[in-house]
């Protein structure tokens, strides 16, 4: 991917997360220290946070290799047996959207991290066998949105859980720079901070805006990077100044405007904006959450004044059409 360049390589180099980083560098020291894989790891928390460079740099500090695949494409045990047995000794196995395994695929992992066992049944009716082969010692990096969506006996397997956190302005700041020097980018701290307060507490978003703004810039500005020039291509984008982008606005002004504010449930928000369920509680509200600009209630989804302020309305004030 486009990222490939700029994602960092290895803890160090990993800004923000700093209980997940502190961590993570105590349990790999110790893992290292005693000659051992380490403990199956569970990663979670919204898109775009970091979730896969952090597989790729346990594998980087482990000094082991990495063999990357999701549970939607783990359609069938067999596809799930052909990853297992084709580790070497100590291999990191990233499994992103882990919640989206079949139940049978799930059946096959759980001797796989639990004794590095292979339960297989191959064949079907009389001639049917059931073969068991060791694995090596691997570690499971399982990702996924919401811990809460992994199954009880799945989420139980993993040794080291660990939730990602939308990223701070000033943390956020520090990655557009480190990304702006990496690209070739000349833009001052006030152009990078102003790319950061509008990237949705999200290093990807951070990045994608970046090239956008340098965009914008070349053609504008001479390729330089201020916060003038980054707030005009910011505008240009609709990304508001607070950082919503179209779909935020889109769902807020739903629940105010259809809604009165709520409380709605999530089934007829996402008939009322035409999105799915899921993107709308794994994408869109976890960060109009977080910025207090929504609840969830037992009775459904709110807005707060902050949200209906946002849009220069007074509460149950009606948007001009
Ligand atoms: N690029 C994307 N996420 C990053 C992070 N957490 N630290 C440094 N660079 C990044």
């Amino acid at each position: 991917s486009v990222d490939h360049a700029i994602r960092p390589k290895r803890l160090v180099d990993y800004i923000g997360q700093a209980r997940v980083r502190e961590q993570l560098d105590i349990f790999i020291s110790a893992a290292r220290g005693r000659e051992e894989s380490l403990d199956h790891t569970l990663v979670f928390g919204p898109p775009g946070l970091g979730k896969t460079t952090l597989a790729n740099i346990i594998s980087a500090e482990m000094g082991v290799g990495l063999k990357s695949t999701s549970g939607p494409v783990l359609e069938r045990a067999g596809d799930l047996a052909a990853m297992l047995t084709n580790l070497q000794p100590g291999d990191v196995l990233f499994i992103d959207e882990i919640h989206r395994l079949s139940p049978v695929v799930e059946e096959i992992l759980y001797p796989a991290m639990e004794d590095f066992q292979l339960d297989i049944v191959i064949g079907e009716g009389p001639a049917a066998r059931s073969i068991k082969l060791d694995l090596p010692p691997f570690t499971l990096v399982g990702a996924t949105t919401r811990a809460g969506l992994l199954t009880s006996p799945l989420r139980d397997r993993f040794g080291i859980v660990q939730r990602l956190e939308f990223y701070s302005i000033d943390e956020l700041t520090e990655i557009v720079v480190r990304s702006a020097r990496l690209l070739g980018v000349e833009s001052d701290r006030e152009g990078a901070m102003e790319v950061a307060r509008r990237s949705r507490g999200t290093p990807r978003i951070a990045n994608r805006l970046l090239r956008r703004v340098r965009d914008f810039a070349e053609v504008r500005a001479e390729g330089r990077v201020d916060a003038v020039i980054a707030d005009l291509a910011l505008n240009m984008l609709h990304v508001d100044h607070h950082g919503l982008d179209h779909m935020d606005r889109r769902l807020l002004l739903a629940m105010i405007e259809k809604f009165d504010g709520g409380p709605v449930g999530i089934d007829s928000l996402a008939a009322a904006i035409g999105e799915e369920r899921d993107t709308i509680e794994d994408v869109i509200e976890p960060y109009l959450i977080q910025q207090g600009l929504m609840m969830r209630t037992a009775r459904g989804r709110v807005v707060t004044r902050q949200a209906w302020e946002h849009f220069d309305l007074a509460p149950h004030e009606r948007a001009p059409d």
